[in-house]
């Protein structure tokens, strides 16, 4: 077991070797089964964690905040209009003075070109860890929730097969920062990939790369698809949800245009029928209803979206106590 973690960042889960990883998840299932007990773990008694959000959140920013005051310190939610940002406060500005305020810098920015490299930027100034709430490129919390849900229902999740497939979206062009870190993620444990949508929906070409080498070195399966009834059929777990067409185009009226094209891309009870029987449904949330996914499927009993949403809580705590303590 890996321990030293202290003052290390959470940008993207690919910087992070298995053996940490397993430490996380190790603390994870700990201190939700000590929640369970009603034990108090107050491993952060006085720290301050910041939370910068570009971009609204429902589960990030509760489960962030929850956390941290179940770890005996405080979260500070701070939203990037209402403050100086907009004035001139540049992300290095941004790191050294929110580094000597707070134990921790939690930030979201899911701008298109601009989120990673803002988070960066902050991490390269600040002297306290940075942890990634979401960005243009990798969404690490939702994909740790999610193994740890994955474990959770189907215990070593080595040989099982997930579908991580696009679904269709009447809203907005949704990031793609939840599949890129789930096809990443899901083959370091062993887990057999599928990654399905149509042509105009691609993940980053590095990022596919570097799922297929990590499927390599486990000696998982890795597969590229654009039928989604071909994704489903047979598959441990259907996670479907929408993402935009953002390597296509940044243009709202166009990728909705792209979008509408694809109607017939939601999870219903008979394409469910055709995964495994004791398959789940996963969705990061917010969905969709209706569009995505049916209610039949998502308030149904092999949907586990809400273990998932509880998960962001428990697998944040562990990543907290452990680099901020
Ligand atoms: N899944 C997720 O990140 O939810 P929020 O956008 O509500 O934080």
């Amino acid at each position: 077991m890996q321990t030293n973690l202290r003052g290390r960042d959470v940008i993207d889960l690919q910087e992070w070797t298995k053996d940490e990883l397993g430490t996380l998840l190790d603390v994870a299932f700990t201190l939700k089964r000590d929640r369970a007990l009603g034990l108090a773990h107050p491993y952060l008694r006085d720290k301050v964690l910041a939370m910068l959000f570009f971009f609204s959140s429902t589960r990030t920013r509760t489960s962030f905040e929850a956390g941290m005051a179940q770890l005996g310190g405080h979260a500070q939610f701070i939203e990037s209009r209402t403050t100086q940002i907009a004035h001139g406060d540049t992300a290095k500005e941004i790191g050294e003075i929110l580094g000597r305020y707070n134990d921790g810098i939690a930030i979201r920015n899911v701008d298109w070109g601009v989120g990673n490299s803002y988070i960066r930027d902050v991490a390269e100034a600040s002297r306290v860890p940075v942890l990634n709430m979401q960005c243009d490129i990798y969404h690490p919390h939702q994909a740790l929730a999610d193994l740890m849900t994955i474990i959770e229902r189907f215990g070593d999740p080595r040989g099982k097969t997930a579908t991580v497939s696009w679904a269709c979206a009447a809203s907005y062009q949704k990031p793609i920062s939840v599949p890129q870190s789930l096809v990443l993620l899901l083959p370091r444990f062993g887990m057999n990939v599928r990654l399905v949508h149509p042509p105009e929906f691609a993940l980053m070409d590095d990022i596919v790369e570097q799922a297929r080498q990590n499927a390599r070195k486990t000696g998982a399966s890795f597969e590229v698809m654009d039928d989604f009834e071909q994704g489903i059929s047979g598959t441990d777990v259907v996670y479907a949800k929408s993402w935009g067409a953002l390597l296509k185009t940044t243009d709202e009226a166009e990728g909705a245009k792209a979008i509408s094209k694809y109607g017939s891309w939601i999870t219903d009870s008979r394409r469910m029928a055709m995964a495994k029987d004791d398959a789940i449904f996963m969705h990061p949330l917010p969905a969709d209803r209706g569009v995505e996914v049916t209610d039949e499927v998502i308030d149904g009993p092999q949907s586990a979206v809400y273990d998932q949403a509880e998960n962001r809580l428990h697998g944040q705590k562990a990543v907290m106590a452990l680099t901020m303590s």
